[in-house]
């Protein structure tokens, strides 16, 4: 069994096993180098040859338990036909969002626009630097994705003011989102994905009367999915201020907790096994406090099941070195 697999399955807390949230990307030079030849990510996250070249590029440097898909939560709205685009230094921008537009999509032709990602899956799977290490697939929960299809690009602190204003076009665009996220789930599975998360980078705009319908309801459904094909599931609803209840409805397998999240608290609260914390701005630092920081969430979670992990992704600026010395530290905690 795979270190991750043995902190899920068997509850096993000798924690050492890690990997980091936006591991595939940004920070890396041989990854930047692929980019500037590159200009399209949506093109890019499409070339399955360098899609698995980019994946395993964290594999290649640092000791890590698990490698990410490199591919993004966006390419579901792009496998149903709304318009996106990637700003330099702005992010995403999506086009409008048009129920009779992506009504029309049907599972054919949503897996021949994105199959492209399904081949880099396999093809990462069959590589060996992968054996006894877990392959991540990922999907955005619906309510993040929401998020993108109805602003079209990231929010900033809070919603549009009229964004709930149309209730037919928000139920039937999480219907039509339930329906895509688990053929895409299956899709990553069948080729190859070994574990699954799903990020709510989103979750922590929504108001608690609110969470029920937009955030547990269509999560917890997707879980019960995941868990129906023999998968694990972790589930990172970002900025949640309420963990424990999530975990007890949503049911995940692995919770990822953000670093607002005070570990000593949540360790004690929640009995399913935890991942992550960090704060990503840590690695922007010096050796030393990333040691300090380090130990700490360890010594925490030194007798609860635990995977070691950020509280949100790796930043852009970070210095490959940094990541270099966390993970050693892990391993030889
Ligand atoms: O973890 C990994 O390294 C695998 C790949 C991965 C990407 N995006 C690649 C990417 C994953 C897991 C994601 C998830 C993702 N994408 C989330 C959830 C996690 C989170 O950060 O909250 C979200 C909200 C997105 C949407 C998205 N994609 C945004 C807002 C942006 C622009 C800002 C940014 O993060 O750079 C992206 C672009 C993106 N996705 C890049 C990468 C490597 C940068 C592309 C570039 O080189 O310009």
């Amino acid at each position: 069994m795979t270190p991750i697999q043995e902190t899920i399955i068997n509850k096993n807390t000798k924690n050492t096993s890690v990997w980091l949230m936006r591991q595939a990307g940004r920070y890396l030079p041989e990854f930047r180098e692929i980019r500037k030849l590159n200009k399209d990510f949506i093109k890019l996250c499409l070339n399955e040859n360098l899609s698995a070249e980019i994946t395993l590029q964290p594999l290649k440097r640092f000791d890590l338990d698990a490698a990410i898909i490199f591919s993004d939560i966006l390419m579901l709205p792009y496998g149903l036909n709304q318009k996106i685009e990637f700003e330099k230094n702005f992010g995403p921008k999506l086009g409008p969002l048009d129920l009779k537009e992506i009504s029309k999509t049907n599972e054919i032709n949503f897996i021949e626009r994105i199959n492209p990602v399904y081949k880099s899956i396999k093809k990462v799977s069959e590589d060996n630097t992968i054996k006894n290490k877990d392959l991540i697939g990922f999907v955005g929960a619906p309510w993040t994705l929401l998020v993108y299809m109805i602003n079209k690009h990231s929010p900033k602190k809070r919603l549009v003011k009229d964004f709930f204003e149309d209730d037919l076009l928000i139920n039937e665009t999480l219907k039509i989102l339930e329906k895509f996220l688990k053929l895409h789930i299956n899709q990553q599975i069948k080729n190859g994905a070994t574990l699954i998360q799903i990020f709510d980078s989103w979750a922590g705009l929504l108001e608690e009367k609110d969470l029920s319908n937009y955030v547990y309801a269509p999560t917890h459904n997707l879980v019960n999915y995941i868990r129906s094909l023999k998968i694990p599931v972790v589930c990172f609803p970002k900025g949640i201020k309420n963990y424990k209840n999530y975990c007890d409805i949503v049911k995940p397998d692995v919770v990822n907790i953000d670093y607002d999240t005070d570990p000593v608290s949540i360790c004690k609260e929640i009995n399913i096994p935890i991942q992550g914390g960090l704060d990503p701005k840590t690695l922007l630092t010096d050796k030393e406090n990333l040691k300090k920081e380090t130990k700490r969430y360890l010594d925490i979670f030194k007798d609860h099941p635990y995977i070691f992990n950020l509280g949100h992704g790796v930043l852009p600026e970070t210095d490959p070195n940094m990541v270099d010395y966390l993970v050693k530290m892990v391993k030889d905690y």
